[in-house]
């Protein structure tokens, strides 16, 4: 079976923020794993460009709302590329297959009797394309996300009837597991509690959007039709727009990866519209936290935004990975700090995990022939710190299987922090100045490469990119996680203890990570 996983798709309102970044860094790193364990992987990202939202923001630019979508979708692209998100899809929601997908996916669920005619009034936000539940009576009420004026709504819209799903989305989301992490689920459940209200899936006046077939004047509402490019998103190049060939090309979606604030959309309506038209329900909703700076939510409004683009430009792939990835519970909300950034990436990276790699294959080279060295009793299982290994192997794949990145991050650093520790006890720089402990040099100089071996591996999916460089200065074949890889399991064998080779050239160590000096705010 095809693991399937997505991100959200992205508003094109303006050009992407880390905010969107962090999702897709998260999505890669557990695409990445899924390949590496040998799964068949479809990982999903792309645009969300339809609605008043991205139609008021083209005509503020004096833009067709098209030309607007395609210069910021090349925007995501662009940024996509240069991270290196080893994304399968960038499905964008004008894609004209799409059009058609949404409109089959339509016929099914008015065919099911769920979309009846109804009077939609209420207080919408724009920016979040939501009405709210604020009382009719309400004065000036603004969204506490956008700290926007809400505007007030009545129209003749089609309504789809979510109502009748309140059995079934109650026992859906009881289901543990379903929605992610659990700490988020009771917020669904009150939500859900109150008693499902039907929604309006359409809007009149609103050009810019997917016509409604059978309903003259109607554009589906932007989350209707957005939902449903995860799906269009399936299709490969030559298919022609259909559902269900969409569908088999690997439905259900494993886990769509969000933020908090659009919880509800994955976790109760999108699940109804899926039951309605009879298709498979998503395996999981994993709702993460939102990223602040300095203690303050990213927000443009702030002016405390940090451009992915920047950041990647000035510390690198790895310095963010590394630091949005291990410092931040994926599910709370995370803080970035400038000093605690640097500190983590010159720490864990350039200086636990680098120099350890680093002054160890010197040492191994210059006494052993420029070779791994010679080892017997390294290589058992038993020896310190192959069982640290296994520890650190199983704790990072059953966090990587939860998309606890954190966890994975620390497992992997432990088995650095053990790795080191243990060449400080052995001191093997001091060993050497004495007769006959030779063979011993060799197997703790041995221990401590196979150790950076598997931090290596176990990198992998979190930052190819240093894994790679580490791979590469221990003469070691390199995993390919990329979104072309194919399918094999490779990378978990080469995860027992004793690969590597004594005898194997050792080649020359440079730094595997540069520290980041960061003089100036980002
Ligand atoms: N277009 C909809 C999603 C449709 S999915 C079928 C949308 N787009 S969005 O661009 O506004 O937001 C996409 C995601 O980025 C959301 O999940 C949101 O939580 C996330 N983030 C936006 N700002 C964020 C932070 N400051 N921190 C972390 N994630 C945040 O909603």
């Amino acid at each position: 079976m095809t693991y399937t996983l997505t991100t959200p798709l992205y508003y094109v309102n303006d050009k992407p923020h880390l905010g969107s970044a962090y999702t897709t860094l998260a999505c890669d790193a557990l695409a990445r794993f899924q390949r590496l364990k040998g799964e068949e992987v479809l990982f999903i990202t792309g645009c969300d460009e339809h609605g008043q939202k991205i139609q008021r923001t083209a005509e503020a630019a004096g833009l067709t709302p098209q030309a607007h979508c395609d210069g910021v979708s090349a925007q995501y692209r662009e940024l996509w590329d240069r991270w290196q998100i080893s994304n399968n899809r960038l499905i964008r929601t004008t894609d004209p297959r799409h059009r058609q997908v949404v409109q089959q996916f339509f016929a099914r669920v008015e065919a099911s009797g769920d979309i009846v005619e109804g009077r939609q009034q209420g207080w919408y936000c724009v920016a979040c394309e939501e009405f709210k539940d604020d009382p009719h009576e309400a004065q000036d009420p603004e969204c506490p996300i956008h700290r926007k004026p809400l505007e007030w709504r009545d129209e003749l819209n089609l309504f789809f009837r979510l109502s009748r799903y309140q059995e079934q989305i109650e026992a859906l989301i009881s289901q543990p597991g379903f929605i992610q992490p659990v700490s988020r689920r009771r917020e669904v459940e009150n939500f859900v509690k109150q008693g499902l209200r039907d929604f309006s899936i359409s809007r009149i006046n609103l050009p810019w959007g997917i016509p409604v077939p059978g309903h003259e004047g109607h554009t589906f509402y932007v989350w209707f039709d957005a939902l449903l490019g995860y799906i269009t998103a399936l299709l490969e190049e030559g298919d022609a727009a259909d559902l269900d060939t969409a569908i088999s090309r690997g439905w259900p979606a494993s886990v769509h990866v969000i933020g908090k604030d659009i919880l509800r959309f994955h976790a109760v309506y999108w699940p109804a519209m899926l039951l309605s038209a009879g298709l498979s329900l998503p395996a999981k909703v994993f709702g993460h936290g939102f990223l602040t700076r300095e203690g303050q939510k990213m927000g443009k409004s702030l002016g405390n935004v940090l451009d992915p683009a920047d950041l990647l430009e000035r510390c690198g792939r790895d310095a963010v990975r590394w630091y949005l990835l291990r410092d931040i519970p994926f599910g709370e909300d995370g803080d970035f700090q400038q000093q605690r950034f640097s500190d983590l990436v010159n720490n864990d990276l350039a200086n636990t995990i680098g120099n350890l790699l680093n002054r160890t294959s010197s040492m191994a080279r210059r006494w052993f022939d420029e070779a791994v060295p010679p080892a017997d009793q390294a290589r058992t299982s038993t020896h310190p710190l192959a069982q640290a290994a296994a520890q650190a192997k199983d704790a990072s794949l059953a966090a990587l299987e939860n998309l606890e990145f954190r966890s994975a991050a620390e497992a992997a650093l432990q088995l650095a922090i053990s790795a080191n520790g243990y060449l400080n006890d052995q001191a093997p720089w001091s060993l050497m100045k004495k007769e006959g402990t030779r063979e011993q040099v060799a197997n703790d100089l041995y221990a401590v490469l196979e150790a950076a071996r598997l931090v290596a591996l176990l990198m992998a999916p979190l930052l190819p990119d240093l894994s790679g460089r580490m791979l590469h200065q221990l003469g070691q074949p390199i995993p390919d996680s990329n979104a072309t890889a194919q399918v094999s399991s490779a990378w978990l064998e080469q995860l027992s203890w004793g690969g590597l080779q004594s005898g194997a050239p050792l080649p020359e160590p440079s730094p595997v990570m540069a520290r980041l000096e960061l003089e100036d705010p980002l």
